[in-house]
């Protein structure tokens, strides 16, 4: 192998981990020639009587697997062991929301975890350290994460609007009767909630705008994306869980496309650290179109225009994102 890795997963005992943990140890993320240190950070037992244990079990499922690209497997309570000299970290590990509930109710519940784990991130992780919010409210989590550990370039923090991205495309392959593989330049803007904007006036379907091939705007402005912007919920209406694998497998496509330069012809959406692109507030972790270098680097794509119902719908998010960010303000020090 020519290459270690060192991956820190926050909340490895819970079910989005579970779906991710042995795809990421077996190569098919970094390749078969980079051994993966796994880190895998769980809450204490005095928290948690039972987590632990879950994590020590999903640990031998994992040395069970003798995957030749995994080179050892930490399980551990303390947030700086956990990052130490991580060059990836996945921070899953939060409450999910439950029937009736939307993203935002958790963030009294969720946010203060990443106060601590920013700060431990900055005093431990590795110097080309990448960050991936999974846990929700994910865009704000990552904003409150961020705000505490400042030592670490914001371009390295990102959150995941991949999963509603792969969503959209699939919603318009369905519709559109072709292959998920035929839809390109998918965005989603904003938020990772119900706000979030699917830009369906970008997007591609076999190399024509969208609009063109699915010609009922109808459908699109009022099945399209309200579908894209509850399906979570419907997800947890249904299964009375939180989506698991395709949220795990969501979080893996955002870092393997972090990890492979994005095609000419297409883009990502990932949620960053704005730095004032498109005139969204510095510092807003925001849902962006993205371009990557395959070397861990992204840029936003610019120069995108929407129409009058997309500006409405952006317009929404970023009032969203900036009610969250007032609601988390005393955890963002100044
Ligand atoms: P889960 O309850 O199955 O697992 C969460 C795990 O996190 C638990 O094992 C818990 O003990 C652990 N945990 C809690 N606080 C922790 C802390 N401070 N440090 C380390 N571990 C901690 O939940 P899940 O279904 O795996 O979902 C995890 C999170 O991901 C939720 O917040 C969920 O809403 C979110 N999620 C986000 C997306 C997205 O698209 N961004 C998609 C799906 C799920
Ligand atoms: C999702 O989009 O499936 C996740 O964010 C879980 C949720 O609460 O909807």
């Amino acid at each position: 192998m020519s290459k270690v890795v060192r991956v820190a997963v926050t909340g490895a005992a819970g079910q989005v981990s579970y779906s991710m943990l042995a795809r990421l140890a077996s190569g098919e993320v970094f390749g078969p020639n980079t051994h993966v240190i796994l880190q895998l950070l769980e809450i204490p037992r005095s928290v948690n009587p039972k987590a632990m244990d879950a994590l020590e079990g999903v640990a031998m499922e994992l040395e069970d697997c003798a995957f030749p690209t995994l080179k050892e497997i930490k399980v551990t309570d303390d947030p700086l062991q956990a990052f130490d000299g991580a060059n990836w970290v996945l921070l899953v590990g939060a409450a999910p929301r439950g029937p009736g509930m939307e993203r935002k109710d958790l963030l009294t519940k969720n946010g203060q975890i990443f106060v601590g784990q920013g700060k431990a991130l900055a005093a431990r992780a590795a110097s080309d350290v990448r960050i991936l919010i999974v846990g929700n409210p994910c865009n704000t989590n990552c904003l409150v994460a961020y705000h505490n550990g400042k030592d670490i370039p914001a371009e390295r923090w990102t959150a995941m609007t991949r999963l509603d991205h792969n969503r959209a495309v699939s919603a318009l392959a369905v519709k559109s009767g072709v292959t998920n593989d035929a839809v390109t330049c998918m965005t989603i803007w904003g938020n990772h909630s119900n706000t979030q904007y699917p830009d369906f006036t970008n997007a591609k379907i076999n190399g024509k705008p969208a609009t063109e091939v699915i010609t009922d705007r109808k459908w699109l402005e009022t099945s399209f994306v309200p579908q894209c912007q509850e399906r979570g919920k419907a997800i947890i209406n249904k299964r009375g869980l939180s989506s698991a694998f395709s949220a795990g497998n969501g979080a893996l496509d955002h870092v393997k496309s972090l990890l492979k330069p994005t095609p000419a012809n297409d883009w990502v959406s990932m949620a960053t650290v704005s730095k004032g692109e498109y005139g969204v507030p510095k510092g807003l972790v925001f849902g962006y179109p993205c371009k990557t270098d395959g070397a861990g680097n992204y840029s936003i794509v610019e120069g995108l225009q929407l129409d009058a119902f997309g500006k409405t719908k952006w317009d929404l998010t970023l009032k969203e994102l900036l009610e969250e960010q007032d609601a988390v303000k005393e955890l963002l020090p100044s």
